[in-house]
């Protein structure tokens, strides 16, 4: 039996890697987000045991919630932890400062590190066992009035690429998975689908779900979904100003789109 627990599971990306993992003979699934009662909708349509917290990942408690849930519901085991809940809310610097970059951190980052302190050492004593990671090509790639969402998901992109050296030995997996445009509640991406010539470019939560696996149980240690959106990281390391040139050109605004948490 394997246990695999899903945070940002009530909508979108978590949601689909939940109903991913579901599918998995002997997984018993623990679904994590705020809204409580789509938790309890999803967990009794799907086809394996699942428990639910719903909790605020930014609360100090919510580790801690999380852990002994693990503890009394299943026997203290985690084989894979799937770090997704995140949101944007976009602004330039000038106008969110500093504010909105703690904001982006506490949940895209700190929360991320703090649920993974608290379970560690059930990772490390139900291992072989996997952390999953959802950064984003934006944390790659910066553009104008997403620095704080970059900036939170660059700092996790790069705190998985420590964590996965420090717990190989330890038997657990660490892997990272960059999503692009990805039509969900919180990305909409409704600017781009309007348009034919932008949308081609946006791509569904079930391909996001099947990189997660793929990174998880399946033991890739990174994946950009869809694939091409690695060209963007890759350009930006190799032909930086070139990049720049691209990031701040008149065709610039059409990849800014508006976002659900705005
Ligand atoms: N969609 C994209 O285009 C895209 C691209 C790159 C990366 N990503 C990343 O993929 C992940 C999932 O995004 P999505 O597109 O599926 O977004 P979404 O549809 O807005 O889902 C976000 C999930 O996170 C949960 N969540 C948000 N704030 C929370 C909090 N304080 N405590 C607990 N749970 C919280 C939400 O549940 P509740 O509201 O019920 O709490 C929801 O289940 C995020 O990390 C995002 O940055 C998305």
């Amino acid at each position: 039996m394997a246990v695999a627990l899903v945070t940002g599971a009530s909508t979108g990306i978590g949601e689909a890697a939940a109903i991913r993992l579901s599918r998995e003979p002997g997984t018993e699934l623990v679904l994590v987000a705020r809204r409580q009662e789509r938790l309890r909708e999803l967990a009794e349509s799907l086809p394996c045991r699942a428990t639910y917290v719903a909790v605020d990942l930014t609360a100090e408690e919510a580790p801690e919630r999380i852990r002994q849930h693990l503890e009394d519901e299943h026997g203290a085991r985690l084989q894979l932890l799937v770090n997704n809940a995140g949101a944007a809310w976009r602004a330039s610097f000038a106008e969110g400062g500093h504010a909105n970059v703690q904001r982006h951190m506490a949940l895209n980052f700190d929360a991320v590190v703090r649920v993974t302190e608290a379970l560690l050492p059930l990772l490390r004593s139900s291992a072989p066992s996997a952390i999953v990671n959802v950064a984003s090509t934006a944390g790659r790639v910066s553009r104008a009035r997403t620095g704080a969402y970059s900036a939170s998901k660059f700092a996790l992109a790069g705190w998985t690429d420590s964590l996965y050296a420090e717990e190989k030995p330890h038997g657990v997996h660490v892997g990272l998975v960059l999503p692009g445009f990805i039509r969900t509640e919180g990305f909409p991406a409704a600017e781009l689908r309007e348009k034919a010539l932008t949308r081609w470019i946006v791509s569904k939560p079930e391909k996001v779900a099947a990189a997660i696996y793929e990174c998880g149980p399946g033991g890739k240690p990174e994946r950009y979904v869809p694939r091409p959106y690695a060209l963007a990281a890759y350009a930006r390391i190799l032909f930086p100003s070139l990049t720049r040139r691209v990031l701040t050109g008149g065709s610039a605004s059409s990849l800014t789109t508006s976002t659900g948490g705005e």
